[in-house]
């Protein structure tokens, strides 16, 4: 055994897995040996998911049959319906997310089984009911007691996008906020997915480590970045961006949105999303934060040879599609939670407790005295 850890893990295999491969040095990334430019555009979010969870791309048929398992699944529990009004006038929106897939466990008809059978219901039913979490924590927080009705012709994508809007979306918003969740969907071992896995590698059950997984993907240095680039966005004067980054840089701030551990080159998800920027600027007649991203981009290449990662334009995208800047992380844990509850089906599959080893580095012989004498 290694006797000083990487810091960070970096560059340490921590699992294997069946579900996403990356290539940092080409920028590449796959779903089960899909590569993400193949699916984005062109797969559904709930194929994605079927993907992911079930181990192929559905059939029509197969997809029937999950999009009903989903409908099916989305009905919010007593416990979650009881405490939500409560936990969205305390809670910000990710930690009453936490608070709410928590409860969830609580009111889940499988919550005592962790059999493949009954983790597969899971993943379906917390697939289901994220968008509609966020939905009704909105609703409750805007003085509304519940969201607009989704209608059934619309996918997750449009029912959210009209859940949380209040506005039916175009066909074109409603697809292009779909591909937006096919790339959030799965990401190897990031920090969420590897908390999830250290959790239900324990055996316990699925809605633990999600809440593990949510309470992860929070912080800004991973999926809570994308908030903090719209808010980085709305500080700067849009004819001061490159000062305004310059200035950031010299002080040793990190800029949201850009560098990864993995990617030596472009995250392949951000050229997506920059196209989906530019596309919504325009139809939008709005470009300053599409604009103002892009002078961005160029000043950090410049700077620090850094790349956007998926967090930096999928900040303007969001909020080209109206969702308000504080959903941008739990929209991600919406996409993510494809992926997570695949991760826990794989390790619970195979499973073997994590439980890595650490480097000591505190004092040692030391000798103890009565609390009287310290
Ligand atoms: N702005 C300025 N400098 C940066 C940035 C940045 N965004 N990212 C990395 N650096 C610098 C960093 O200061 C360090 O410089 P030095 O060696 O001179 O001290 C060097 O690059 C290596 O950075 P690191 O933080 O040690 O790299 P890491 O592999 O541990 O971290 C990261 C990766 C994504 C946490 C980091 O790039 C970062 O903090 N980025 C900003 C937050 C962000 O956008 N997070 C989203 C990540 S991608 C999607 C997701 O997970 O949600």
């Amino acid at each position: 055994m290694a006797d000083k850890p990487t810091k960070g893990l970096a560059d340490v295999v921590a699992a294997s897995t069946a579900l996403s491969d990356i290539d940092g040095k080409a920028g590449r990334l796959f779903y089960r040996g899909y590569d993400i430019h193949d699916l984005a555009g062109r797969t559904t979010f709930e194929e994605t998911a079927h993907l992911l969870q079930r181990g192929k791309l559905p059939t029509r048929a197969e997809l029937a049959a999950y999009v009903d398992e989903l409908h099916d699944g989305r009905a919010l529990g007593v416990l979650v319906s009881h405490n939500l009004p409560e936990i969205a006038s305390k809670q910000k929106p990710m930690e009453a997310l936490r608070s709410l897939v928590s409860l969830a466990g609580a009111d889940d008809p499988d919550k005592d089984s962790i059999a493949p059978d009954a983790n597969l219901r899971k993943a379906a039913r917390l697939t289901a009911q994220q968008p509609l979490l966020v939905a009704q924590y909105h609703a409750f927080r805007t003085g509304k007691d519940v969201p607009p009705e989704p209608d059934p012709s619309l996918s997750i994508a449009g029912n959210f996008l009209l859940q949380v809007t209040g506005r039916v979306p175009s066909q074109r918003e409603a697809e292009l906020f779909d591909t937006c969740l096919v790339l959030h969907a799965d990401h190897t071992m990031n920090a969420s997915t590897f908390a999830a896995r250290v959790c239900a590698a324990t055996l316990s059950d699925m809605h633990s480590a999600i809440v593990a997984a949510i309470g992860t993907l929070k912080g800004p240095l991973h999926g809570g970045a994308n908030e903090q680039v719209m808010k980085t966005l709305e500080s700067i004067s849009p004819g001061n961006v490159a000062q305004a980054v310059r200035e950031k840089l010299d002080a040793h701030e990190k800029i949201m949105g850009f560098g990864h551990r993995v990617y030596k080159t472009e995250d392949p998800r951000a050229t997506h999303l920059r196209r989906m920027s530019a596309e919504l600027a325009e139809s939008t007649g709005d470009d300053t934060y599409y604009r103002m991203s892009k002078e961005m981009e160029e000043v950090v290449f410049e700077s620090k040879g850094l790349y956007p990662n998926v967090d930096f334009y999928a900040a303007s995208v969001y909020h080209y599609l109206g969702i308000p800047t504080d959903l941008f992380t739990p929209v991600f844990s919406i996409s993510r939670m494809s992926g997570w509850t695949a991760h826990v089906i794989e390790q619970h599959a195979d499973n073997r407790l994590i439980r890595p080893d650490s480097e000591y580095i505190g004092e040692r012989d030391q000798k103890w005295k009565p609390i009287d004498e310290r």
